[in-house]
């Protein structure tokens, strides 16, 4: 089938080359000719495991293309996807500007049967509208409304593991109102449904809440572990025994429990917010919403605290090394990670910042840039050099494999933060070292 995509960010991008991969023909539309020319040369802009074979074989087969303008995409596409972003603005509402700019250039230039899918994350009642001013435009240029049907398509897409999740689904979520879109999707996606892989066809709405309702349960399960973590400290539990103990229960599952730090990303902290606004407007209840959000906030307080404790309340003058800055590890996005909000408080306590990060390091140059007291480093083990202490806050498998002898060496005093609970701290305290874990008793409460 003949396919458009709006939009070339992260989840357009994905969308485009695995549904070429899926044997449809994809024209991808981005209205940034700088980054349609790199992806016309074979280059993602993102780093994403596993993109660039397919865009580069797709793009060579002709089944995957880029263009600048909706213009210059065949007109007999079957369905153009909606893919741009969705960005949270001051009271955490999204902004849907870019959508309904999306639906306007859609519905100037379709002349026959489309389907439009929302692809991008929008809030519960948005597809209907979007729905409406395509098919008021259509009207308005003397063209039938029933040219477009307008589906809900959310995506469930972790960076890192994005061109997996895509092509081996737990389920694909579809919210239709028309028969005839209904069986444009269920083609689309025959690929994937033939293996099994499971197509769930609901109404516009629910298929826009299952969206954010899914993000929103991830967040709160890693909120809930995180504030079974601070009574585990408090109590001489181990969360990682309370985390096997649970998790083993076949109705909480394992997944989603590893206490930490706290969420970051492009998605959690701008859905939960989302839903928080749209519960305010319907003035229904959000506090296991605000919940969630509170103890995020609070974990990395928690983390900065147990610092400071340790150094008698003051980081003036202390060599601290940081171990990661993406919001977690295979990607080099930093949004809203942990580490940006810890690297930002050290610095105002006055301590000498050292930071490494196998990939986002020059995300977090643009930053933090030059600013006094920062440091960047491309090699862990320089990173901790003379350092008073290594906070370690994205669970990189480098980190994971690291050379604990070498780095003790290296450090001025063997002392770690671990933010993700990498290391075992019976372990780190037989090998020499102050170990501070989340949800454990650190290194010097172990008899
Ligand atoms: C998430 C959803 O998983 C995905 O389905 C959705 O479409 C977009 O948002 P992503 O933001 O890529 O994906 O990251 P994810 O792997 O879900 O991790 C989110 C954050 O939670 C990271 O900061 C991670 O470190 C943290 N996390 C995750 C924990 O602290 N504990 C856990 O047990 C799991």
């Amino acid at each position: 089938m003949k396919i458009g995509i709006i939009g070339t960010g992260y989840v357009g991008l994905v969308t485009g080359v695995c549904l070429a991969e899926m044997g449809h023909e994809v024209t991808c539309i981005d209205q940034n000719t700088a980054k349609i020319q790199l992806l016309q040369s074979g280059q993602a802009p993102i780093y994403e495991p596993g993109l660039e074979p397919l865009l580069t074989r797709h793009s060579a087969l002709g089944t995957l293309q880029f263009r600048s303008s909706i213009a210059e995409m065949a007109e007999d596409a079957a369905a153009i996807f909606i893919a741009v972003g969705t960005p949270s603005g001051a009271d955490g509402t999204a902004d849907l500007s870019f959508v309904l700019q999306a639906a306007d250039q859609i519905a100037d230039f379709i002349t026959r049967y489309t389907v439009v899918v929302a692809k991008s994350t929008v809030p519960v009642g948005t597809t209907r509208v979007i729905m409406e001013r395509i098919q008021a435009k259509l009207e308005s240029r003397g063209l039938s409304r029933k040219l477009a049907d307008v589906v809900s398509n959310p995506e469930f897409l972790r960076e890192g593991k994005a061109i997996e999740d895509f092509l081996q689904p737990d389920r694909i979520v579809v919210g239709i109102e028309s028969q005839q879109a209904a069986r444009v999707m269920e083609q689309i996606y025959e690929p994937l449904t033939k293996k099994g892989h499971s197509l769930i066809v609901m109404d516009l709405r629910s298929s826009e809440m299952t969206k954010y309702a899914a993000n929103a349960m991830l967040a709160s399960r890693i909120s809930f572990i995180n504030e079974i973590a601070e009574l585990c400290e408090a109590t001489g539990a181990d969360v990682e025994k309370v985390r096997l103990g649970i998790g083993s229960d076949h109705r909480i599952g394992p997944f989603f429990l590893s206490a930490g730090v706290g969420y970051g990303g492009s998605c959690f902290p701008k859905d939960v917010a989302a839903l928080m606004a749209t519960a305010r407007e319907y003035q229904a209840s959000s506090s296991i919403l605000q919940a969630t959000v509170e103890v995020n906030r609070r974990q990395r307080k928690r983390f900065l605290a147990k610092v400071a404790e340790y150094f008698h309340g003051s980081l003036e003058g202390k060599a601290i090394t940081v171990w990661g800055v993406a919001f977690k590890p295979d990607t080099d996005d930093i949004r809203e990670a942990p580490a940006l909000d810890l690297i930002k408080s050290l610095l105002n306590e006055g301590a000498a910042v050292s930071i490494h990060d196998p990939i986002a390091l020059p995300h977090a140059k643009q930053v933090f840039g030059d600013r006094p007291g920062i440091r960047y480093f491309n090699d862990p083990y320089e990173a901790v050099q003379g350092a008073h202490a290594l906070m370690l806050v994205t669970d990189w498998d480098v980190y994971r494999k690291a050379d604990m002898d070498l780095v003790k060496k290296s450090m001025n005093k063997p002392v770690v933060f671990d933010g993700r609970n990498v290391f075992d701290p019976v372990q780190m305290k037989n090998a020499g070292f102050h170990h501070y874990s989340i949800g454990r008793k650190a290194s010097w409460e172990h008899e």
